[in-house]
């Protein structure tokens, strides 16, 4: 089926009404190509209607359409300096201020998981104890996550290798990684919308926040806004947020809550309320 112009972009503007996603020009293509292969499938008199209504109701059917519209890739220890941040800064000075060790941490969308294990298998190898919340808008990538079951190719020889020791406790024998129970029971899962945070109970009293890899994607006033819920009500006293190195480069200083100072540690920057 081809797709008009005109239900292209309706449909768009329903992912954009739902998530606050806004993709680039240059991913339009493959998502034409995902809809028009989708409405193929559904069998209906009218199946633009249908996939409008799916869209607006279904939140694994804009999950699945948010997926083909971001730059969705995940590997352990993603943007591997921020995890040696954590490693050399944050956790021996929490060592120091909290003799319980235990610590909040909020993955904020977490996608199909590896950055959440990398926060928790970094965290044990640390000494701390990590309490997390994993969120996504996508139901299915949190079961995912859940499972804690990866391909090799969850690993990248171009980042994330400085921390690769940690993941050998969980290689199997056919080169697979598997989250051991003990490291998976640190972690409850959540669906959390970005886009419309007061409908949710959110997690308060966070030591560290991972906000990576998303507000790119929103406009500058949902962007503004997230950021304010998050520093105001979710970040605790003396807690750290961290954006993608991209996002904290080009996010706009004005929409940067005043509760946050910004922090650079060699080329990198993130927030410390
Ligand atoms: C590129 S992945 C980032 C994964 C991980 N944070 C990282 O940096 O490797 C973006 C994730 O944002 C999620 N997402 C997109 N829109 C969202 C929204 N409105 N609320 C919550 N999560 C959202 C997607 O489902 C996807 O899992």
């Amino acid at each position: 089926m081809t797709l008009s112009e005109n239900d292209f972009n309706q449909i768009i503007a329903i992912m954009t009404k739902c998530s606050g996603i806004i993709p680039l020009e240059c991913h339009k293509p493959m998502i034409r190509e995902f809809i028009e292969k989708r409405l193929d499938q559904i069998r209906d008199y009218e199946p633009i209607v249908k996939f409008k209504f799916l869209l607006e109701q279904e939140k694994e059917e804009l999950a699945k359409l948010i997926s083909i519209s971001i730059y969705d890739e995940n590997y352990f220890f993603r943007e591997e300096k921020h995890f040696y941040i954590l490693k050399r800064e944050i956790f021996p000075e929490w060592h120091r201020k909290n003799p319980d060790l235990i610590m909040n941490i909020w993955d904020a969308a977490c996608s199909t998981g590896e950055e959440v294990y990398s926060l928790a298998l970094l965290a044990q190898d640390c000494q701390i104890i990590p309490q997390i919340v994993a969120s996504d808008i996508s139901v299915s990538a949190l079961n995912i996550c859940s499972m804690g079951n990866y391909s090799a190719d969850s690993k990248r020889y171009d980042d994330g290798a400085m921390f690769h020791n940690l993941l050998m406790p969980c290689l199997t024998d056919n080169n697979h990684l598997a989250m051991p129970g003990e490291i998976r029971s640190l972690i409850h899962t959540k669906q959390i919308n970005l886009a419309s945070l007061k409908d949710y109970n959110l997690p308060i009293k966070q030591h560290v926040i991972f906000l990576r890899n998303v507000l790119i994607y929103f406009d500058e006033e949902l962007q503004a806004e997230i950021l304010k819920t998050i520093a105001e009500n979710c970040l605790a006293d003396d807690g750290y947020l961290f954006l993608s190195q991209k996002e904290a480069a080009l996010i706009n200083k004005e929409i940067i809550p005043s509760c946050l100072k910004r922090i650079v540690f060699d080329d990198i920057s993130y927030f410390h309320k």
